[in-house]
């Protein structure tokens, strides 16, 4: 006999899956769609990845072209700032195009804003792959600026595009591909970038020039998709996209998906800007959230790892830290893969939770790890131990989920604006650990991590009072203000926390 609650649950599925445009069916063209879209994803996880293999390399090449063009060479300052350059204005370009996520998906559309987003892939990657041709650093530097801006678009569009397309039931599994098409770009960055393969004096070129070729096909693939329906029928182009639904949900399900979409639009349809975004009581709970979790993504210090493993592994003691390094980013693809299938059926909350908490013990293993001392090879396998945890735990919630859950809490209008927010807070804060990563660790030495640690424990007690679960919810409605939230509700039967969740989103109770 199912209990009560796993009746209420059972129906609640059934109730699910009628609403879902397509009751939840995969089509071809939803895979032609999302795949197109996630190649924005893989754009960004490759540019974010690319830089870190190949410094030497690099940095002997701006030394070189320094002494070529100043007639002598430059002190050594110069090259590690003109390096430190080269990365961090990556994350600066993010910052600066994240803003214009909500303006340009407004007026191009989300596939259209999308497909624009290529023309600074296209600059960007042949400014780096043809930098020899010219005073490379100084093109390097700009096309890093131009790449971060094409992924600072990409951050907030792609999960935007997807969420819109899918069908409510497969949401999270869908919106969890973006950050798997993120870990693959850098997984791809990191091997590649091995001096046996393109991490070379003569081959760096190809390295960072290699973006162009997500960027051709996206631009070829995503004029064959179909533009959001949602925002085409908020626009009032019905035909249209009731022609991209067809498409994307099966022609027998076109008319329960159209009526289901002007349902959940029904006067929701009109712009926010950013700042009616940040006054309006109404959407104060789900935008602290949403900026909450992706805060809790970049302070649970997940950078540190991508960005100086190799550097923890050599204090760790290990002899070949470059290929614990890889074994990061393969354990990244392969706890995102696991997400994407657990992610529907565990929900968000509980995997963010889980997460938060995995990380949380790793630090204090890693601390742990750094600081025994002794012969033998434990403290070594411990911190590799710990360290490849902490990238599993934080790929199965923290990684993927704040991308989506965003689009998730928000209704059409204030969207756009959230999405864009969501993104700046994501690379300013990725921007902020960078940075101060070093002088912590100089000031805490291997202690740093217990920082992270305290953070991460923080981020847990957040989502366990505050953040709802949102799948196989209906996107939320813009409306009147909420009533406070309650307390957590792990152990509540849906139906509550489905009431709490359109509270929180701002529409009305059930
Ligand atoms: C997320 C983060 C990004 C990080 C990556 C690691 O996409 O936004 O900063 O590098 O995960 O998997």
């Amino acid at each position: 006999m199912p209990s009560g609650f796993q009746q209420i649950q059972e129906e609640e599925e059934e109730e699910e899956e009628a609403a879902a445009p397509g009751g939840g069916g995969v089509t071809p063209t939803l895979v032609l769609s999302v795949f197109a879209a996630t190649l924005g994803s893989l754009q960004l996880g490759y540019n974010s990845g690319v830089i870190n293999a190949p410094q030497r390399v690099l940095e002997g090449e701006y030394n070189a072209t320094w002494t070529r063009r100043w007639g002598s060479p430059p002190p050594p300052t110069t090259v590690s700032t003109l390096w430190a350059l080269s990365v961090a204005i990556f994350s600066g370009g993010g910052m600066a195009a994240a803003l214009a996520v909500g303006e340009l998906a407004e007026r191009l559309g989300r596939k259209g804003a999308l497909l624009a987003s290529n023309g600074l892939a296209v600059v960007g990657g042949a400014l780096m792959g043809g930098a020899k041709l010219g005073p490379s650093y100084i093109l390097i530097i700009i096309g890093r600026f131009i790449i971060g801006a094409h992924s600072g678009l990409a951050s907030g569009l792609v999960p935007m595009y997807v969420g819109e397309v899918a069908p409510t039931r497969l949401r999270g599994a869908l919106g969890t591909l973006h950050q798997l098409g993120i870990v693959i770009g850098i997984l791809g960055a990191q091997v590649l970038g091995l001096e046996a393969l393109l991490g070379t004096s003569g081959a760096w070129p190809a390295l960072l020039g290699l973006g162009l070729l997500p960027a051709a096909l996206q631009l070829l693939l995503l004029p064959l998709c179909p533009e959001s329906p949602r925002f085409l029928l908020a626009r009032g182009q019905r035909a249209r996209a009731r022609r991209g639904l067809s498409r994307l949900v099966g022609a027998e399900a076109v008319e329960a998906g159209v009526a289901a979409l002007e349902a959940e639009l029904q006067g929701h349809t009109q712009r926010v800007g950013l700042l009616q975004l940040c006054r309006t009581p109404a959407y104060r709970q789900p935008l602290l959230v949403t900026l909450v979790l992706q805060l809790a993504q970049q302070l649970s210090g997940i950078n540190a790892i991508f960005y100086y493993s190799t550097a923890i592994f050599e204090g760790a003691g290990l002899a070949r830290p470059a290929y614990a390094t890889i074994g990061t980013g393969v354990v990244n693809v392969a706890a995102t893969a696991l997400s994407v299938v657990l992610v529907e059926r565990a929900g968000r909350r509980r995997l963010q939770l889980i997460g938060l908490l995995g990380m949380m013990g790793c630090a204090v293993a890693l601390t742990v790890a750094l600081n025994v001392q002794g012969p033998g090879p434990l403290p070594p396998v411990l911190a590799v131990a710990a360290v490849l945890a902490f990238v599993g735990f934080f790929a199965v919630g923290p990684g993927p989920i704040p991308w989506f859950v965003g689009a998730e809490l928000f209704a059409m209008g204030p969207r756009p604006p959230a999405m864009a927010l969501a993104a700046l807070l994501n690379w300013a804060a990725n921007f902020g650990v960078a940075m101060a990563f070093p002088a912590l660790q100089r000031a805490l030495g291997s202690f740093v991590f217990l920082l992270f640690g305290g953070l991460l424990g923080a981020f847990a007690l957040f989502t366990f009072l505050r953040v709802p679960e949102t799948r196989g919810r209906p996107f939320a409605a813009g409306g009147p203000p909420p009533p406070r939230l309650g307390p957590p509700r792990l152990l509540q039967p849906p139906e509550k926390a489905c009431t709490e969740l359109q509270c929180l989103a701002g529409g009305e109770e059930a």
